[in-house]
C-alpha cells in the first residue's frame, strides 16, 4: 500500500532533513516529545488560509465560522482577525468566543433548543441575531421581551425538504429533521407571519443548512435554489445557506474547494434572482485538514488469521468520529512519512469497550512498533470538540504551529481537572 497521500496533510507539511515529517516548520516527533500524546497539531497558517479563501470567495462579512467544529480562545481569535463572524450552538460556545475577545456584535447563535437562560445570555450581550428553530423559541423570546430584555434581530431556521447526501446523523435539510421549520407542512410560512408580526423580535431574514461533509455541490444548489423561491416574496436583506462543505479524509477522496463551492451556491443564488446578502457558515472546511492528530503506539497485538489490533494512547475520547459514523481515516508514521504501508491493522484506543476504534482497517508501515509516533491527519474538526473524559482520561492538548513555532493554545487536562466539578 501507498506512502500517506500528502494531499491529506496540512498545507506546510514536508519532510525535513532527518526524514521526518514536519509542519509549520516544527518536527511532529519533537512536538511528541515535548508535549505528549496524544496532541492535536493545528497549521495556523493553513486556516488563515482558509480564511481567506472564504471571504474572497463569498466576501466580507458573509462568512461564518462554526464554532462547534472546533472552538478555543486561539482559533475564534484567529478566524475573526481573518474577518469571520462567528456561530454559536449553545451559551456555553457563546461565553468562549466572547471570553476570548470576540465582539458579540460578531456572534450569531444556533439551536434546535435553546433555554431561557443561552437567550437571555444572548440577549444580554447584544449579539448579531438569533437564528430562530421553532414556534417554542418564539414564545421563549417573546416571554423575555415582556421581562426587559430587547428585541434582538432574527433570522428563521427553515427546513427545505432537500435530502443531502452524507451519514443520517449529520442530514439536516430532509423533511423528517428535528431542525428548523418546514417548508413543507406550511410551518415556515406560519413562522413568517409570526416573526414580521412581532414586537419581540426583528426578523432579518432566513437561514438553511442540509447537513454535513456533504460532497455534492450540487445539494447546495438545490438548497439554495428552494430557498430562493421561499425568500423572494418576504425580500429580507439576510439569507444564510449554512455549512456542511465536506473534506477528503482519505486517500482518494475528493471535495469541493471553498471556491468552487462559493461558485455553486452563489450561481444558483443569482439565477434565482436572489437580492439578499447571502452568507454561508462553514465549519469543518476551515479546521479539519489543518490538524493532525499524534499518538503513541502502547501495545500490537496480533491474532493469526483475524487481524492485529495497533492500540494507542487516545481513541474514542479524543475522536469518536469512526464510532458515530463509522468514518474513515488514514494513519502513517512521521519518522517515515514516504514509507510504503503495507501491514493491515486495526488502530483502536485505549478505552474499555471493543467500539473504541480509530481506523478500522488501517495501512501501516511494516516495522510499526511499540514506542512510535503514529499520526493520523484532518482531524481538526469535530475531534477536539466531541472529546470526552470517558474512563477519566484528560483531554489533550493543543498546538497550533507556524513559521518553526509551537504555540501551545490548549493545555493537556490534569488529574486535577478531573475532580474541578466533583464535590465529593
Ligand atoms: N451551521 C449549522 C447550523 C450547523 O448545524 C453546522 C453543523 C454547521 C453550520 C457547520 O457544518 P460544517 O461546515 O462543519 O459541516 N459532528 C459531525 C458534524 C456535525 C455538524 C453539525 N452542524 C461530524 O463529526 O461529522
Amino acid at each position: 500500500m501507498e506512502p500517506i497521500e500528502f494531499t491529506l496533510l496540512p498545507d506546510s507539511a514536508v519532510v525535513g532533513p532527518d526524514g521526518s515529517l514536519f509542519v509549520g516548520g516544527c518536527s511532529l516527533l519533537e512536538l511528541a516529545a515535548e508535549f505528549g500524546t496524544p496532541l492535536f497539531v493545528y497549521d495556523a497558517e493553513q486556516i488563515r488560509s482558509r480564511c481567506r479563501e472564504a471571504v474572497a470567495a463569498f466576501g466580507t462579512g458573509r462568512v461564518i465560522y462554526a464554532t462547534k467544529a472546533f472552538l478555543c480562545r486561539a482559533i475564534a481569535t484567529l478566524v475573526h482577525s481573518e474577518g469571520l463572524l462567528l456561530d454559536v450552538a449553545s451559551g456555553g460556545e457563546l461565553h468562549v468566543a466572547l471570553a476570548a475577545g470576540i465582539p458579540p456584535s460578531a456572534c450569531t447563535m444556533h439551536g434546535n433548543n435553546k433555554s431561557v437562560e443561552e437567550l437571555r445570555f444572548a440577549l444580554s450581550r447584544k449579539i448579531r441575531s438569533i437564528v430562530v428553530d421553532s414556534f417554542d423559541e418564539l414564545d421563549r423570546l417573546d416571554a423575555l421581551h415582556a421581562e426587559g430584555s430587547p428585541a434582538p434581530d432574527v433570522l428563521l431556521r427553515i427546513t427545505p425538504g432537500v435530502h443531502a447526501h452524507t451519514h443520517e446523523y449529520i442530514a439536516t435539510g430532509q423533511d423528517d429533521s428535528k431542525f428548523g421549520f418546514n417548508l413543507a407542512t406550511g410551518d415556515a410560512e406560519r413562522a413568517v407571519h409570526r416573526a414580521s408580526a412581532s414586537s419581540s423580535v426583528n426578523l432579518v431574514g432566513f437561514h438553511c443548512h442540509i447537513g454535513s461533509n456533504v460532497f455534492a455541490a450540487a445539494s447546495f444548489a438545490k438548497a439554495a435554489t428552494v430557498m430562493a423561491e421561499f425568500v423572494a416574496p418576504f425580500a429580507l436583506p439576510q439569507l444564510v445557506l449554512g455549512g456542511g462543505l465536506g473534506v477528503a479524509y482519505v486517500a482518494g477522496e475528493v471535495a469541493p474547494t471553498l471556491t468552487d463551492w462559493a461558485d455553486a451556491v452563489l450561481a444558483a443564488c443569482r439565477d434565482a434572482g436572489v437580492q439578499a446578502e447571502v452568507s454561508v457558515e462553514p465549519g469543518r472546511a476551515i479546521v479539519a485538514s489543518a490538524a493532525v492528530t499524534l499518538y503513541t503506539v502502547g501495545t500490537v497485538k496480533d491474532i493469526p488469521g483475524v487481524r492485529t489490533y495497533v492500540a494507542v494512547d487516545g481513541g474514542m475520547s479524543d475522536n469518536p468520529r469512526p464510532v458515530l459514523y463509522g468514518s474513515g481515516y488514514e494513519s502513517f508514521a512521521p519518522r517515515a512519512p514516504l514509507a510504503e504501508r503495507p501491514f493491515r491493522a486495526r488502530v483502536v484506543g485505549k478505552h474499555c469497550e471493543s467500539g473504541d476504534i480509530l481506523l478500522f482497517d488501517a495501512c501501516l508501515p511494516a516495522d510499526i512498533a511499540v514506542g512510535d509516533v503514529l499520526a493520523v491527519p484532518v482531524t481538526g474538526a469535530y475531534g477536539h470538540s466531541m472529546g470526552s473524559n470517558y474512563n477519566k482520561v484528560p483531554r489533550p492538548p493543543v498546538v497550533f504551529v507556524e513559521g518553526g513555532n509551537p504555540t501551545l493554545v490548549v493545555r493537556r487536562e490534569t488529574y486535577e481537572d478531573l475532580l474541578r466539578t466533583d464535590l465529593g
